[in-house]
């Protein structure tokens, strides 16, 4: 029945409204009167949008009703679609719960606890009024260099594969007798979602964002495509395309890949998204026209366009493209029925409007439970004891002892802890724009309460020889980041986290905490550290990783990635020939939890000692 609401609503439409169904348009210059003006089909929040710190879930709901009635009142009434990142949760609203990213999520190898995720984040979504997210990013990261690297679940695309799994998450299970590519959003509590970005985007030359994959065919089908030929089965509505090029062709006007390949070899019959202003970057100075890329565009086989500014010179060059025979038009009835099987495929025509019943799930603490979960099993543990043996194991820590340095810049800071698209498309710094708990605040509810912990970000070295300090524990890494801003060439750590490292583990017994997106240079300090915890951007929910520091959760969680000793052995991958890092992909020392440890140290008849960890994983020989 959807497609045969599909034929007939285009058999009634003006050129003018399909070509309104085409474009996506920043909030910023979205009203009711554009909405209804000019047919437009979407609207979005995206990196580039201002944010709304201190918008509620009330205040997004009535504002994209507003821009929907404006859709309704159109001549036929089609309804917009509204569209958000939702990288890692809703990270566009206060209050919402801000998951790992996915390069946490690929250490976990728990794909069931990713689809849970995306079942979580679409009734965050929703309970905002938002129906579309541009989520999963399903990047294969060759090169950690890249500034988008932590968006990727690994480096193995097996393990993005499985990762997949969050489609069915966030857009709910496809029906048994479904066609093959056709998409599908199981109802009001679902999302559509958005595979992206097609193709090969992590495989850029030095990491370099939006740059250029030089690979051969072989290469891009076997590493960067099997995730979309997986994403395709589970139903995703829509895939957007990257802003990188493949040897040398912009993907943006890639019709072999986009038109042949993905709708026709692999059967998507989903609609395809540009990025943000995607196919302004097909032609560039001094040769930019824009008439030409939105005509390369649209015939690459693009369907949607994130204008998102200027959609009215868009809407004039392709009204203009079709009326002049270049663009045909059974490419734009292409295009806008594919939009419209979306939209009648999730019930948008009979709910075009949200209403409130969802918005207590944001936030809700089923979600941070889920949250929690997800960080504990996420984080790595990389070291566990000075000599690198199982003879002196440092964790689980002990709760109670008379006093704790907690230190570092990333131990009391929800917005590096987070990482970028939380809130700014940068991120930000501090505890004021979402909820959650920092690694500081999860430490002081863990240990017991006659345990002091002190708290300095910034230590000298005499007040930490001073100081009878139990152990200590130093949480440094990166600033959040997003896109091309992340590129680094040399994956240092910010200052002044390796002078912290130095001024607390020359004295005191140390645990490092790595708040990073990616692996960085850690090799020089790491024989001065007694324990090495890489926890990636864990989100809102700090206690994720006490509950494994204090042994109430055992660690499990295995690299998504190889850890590489030096820079200039990237890119590194496993599998690669020359293949020496520092640790290797899919390393992680495993422990029992106290409780677990107890247990089977008094069946077996044993004194408990509950301190003592068994190390599954045998540490690495450079150690
Ligand atoms: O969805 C994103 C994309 O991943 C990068 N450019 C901006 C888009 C919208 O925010």
């Amino acid at each position: 029945p959807a497609a045969a609401r599909v034929g007939d609503l285009l058999s009634r439409m003006t050129l003018e409204e399909k070509i309104g169904q085409m474009v996506q348009i920043d909030r910023s210059v979205a009203s009711i009167d554009a909405m209804k003006t000019y047919f437009i089909g979407s609207v979005l929040s995206g990196g580039g949008s201002a944010p709304l710190p201190e918008a509620s879930a009330e205040d997004w709901v009535n504002m994209i009703n507003g821009f929907q009635k404006g859709a309704l009142s159109s001549r036929l009434g089609i309804p917009m679609i509204y569209g958000i990142d939702a990288v890692h949760g809703h990270n566009n609203v206060y209050n919402a719960t801000i998951f790992p990213h996915n390069v946490g999520l690929g250490a976990t190898r728990d794909p069931e606890l990713v689809r849970r995720i995306g079942s979580a984040t679409a009734l965050e979504a929703r309970a905002t009024g938002i129906p579309y997210v541009f989520a999963p990013c399903i990047a294969v990261c060759r090169d950690p260099r890249w500034g988008r690297c932590y968006e990727s679940y690994s480096e193995d695309h097996k393990i993005v594969q499985e990762m997949t799994e969050i489609i069915p998450g966030l857009q709910g299970d496809i029906p048994a007798n479904s066609q093959k590519g056709a998409p599908y959003v199981g109802g009001n509590k679902k999302v559509a979602a958005c595979a992206k970005h097609f193709v090969g985007d992590g495989g850029t030359s030095k990491g370099i964002n939006e740059y250029d994959t030089v690979i051969d065919q072989q290469e891009l089908l076997s590493i960067h495509m099997p995730a979309y030929s997986d994403s395709i089965i589970k139903g995703v509505s829509t895939v957007m395309i990257s802003y990188s090029s493949w040897n040398g062709e912009k993907m943006h006007a890639n019709r072999d890949l986009i038109m042949d390949f993905l709708k026709g070899t692999l059967k998507f019959k989903g609609f395809v998204i540009s990025d943000w202003e995607g196919i302004d970057r097909i032609t560039s100075p001094p040769h930019s026209n824009y008439t030409y890329s939105v005509q390369a565009a649209v015939l690459a086989g693009i369907d949607m366009v994130m204008v998102p500014i200027n959609y009215k010179e868009f809407i004039n060059d392709l009204i203009n493209l079709v009326k002049n025979n270049v663009v045909p038009m059974d490419r734009i009835d292409d295009a806008v029925g594919r939009i419209l099987l979306v939209k009648f495929t999730m019930g948008l025509f009979e709910n075009p409007l949200a209403d409130f019943s969802l918005v207590n799930e944001l936030g809700s603490q089923d979600h941070r439970d889920l949250a929690r979960e997800a960080v504990r099993k996420s984080v790595v543990l990389l070291k566990n004891g000075k000599s690198g043996n199982i003879t002196d194991p440092v964790i689980p820590l002990p709760k109670k002892v008379s006093k704790i340095l907690v230190t570092g810049s990333h131990a009391d800071n929800l917005g590096y802890q987070c990482g970028g698209w939380t809130i700014a498309w940068q991120g930000f710094s501090g505890n004021n724009y979402t909820t959650g708990t920092t690694i500081l605040g999860a430490i002081k509810s863990a240990v017991d309460s006659s345990t002091e912990v002190i708290y300095s970000e910034n230590p000298d070295g005499n007040f930490v020889k001073s100081n009878n300090f139990a152990y200590a524990i130093v949480v440094v890494g990166e600033h959040p980041y997003a896109e091309t801003a992340g590129d680094s060439p040399n994956l240092t750590m910010v200052e002044p986290g390796a002078s912290v490292i130095s001024n607390v583990c020359d004295s005191v017994k140390c645990i490092v905490i790595l708040i990073t997106g990616r692996p960085i240079v850690i090799e020089p300090y790491i024989s001065s550290i007694d324990a090495l915890v890489s926890a990636w951007l864990p989100g809102s929910e700090g206690q994720g990783i006490t509950d494994v520091l204090f042994g109430d959760h055992g660690f499990s969680g295995k690299l998504p990635r190889t850890w590489f000793k030096t820079v200039d052995q990237l890119p590194m991958n496993v599998g690669d020939s020359h293949y020496d890092p520092l640790f290797p992909f899919g390393f992680g020392l495993e422990t029992e939890s106290v409780k677990e440890l107890v247990t089977r140290s008094t069946s077996a008849g044993v004194v408990a000692r509950p301190c003592i960890l068994i190390v599954v994983v045998a540490l690495i020989l450079s150690l």
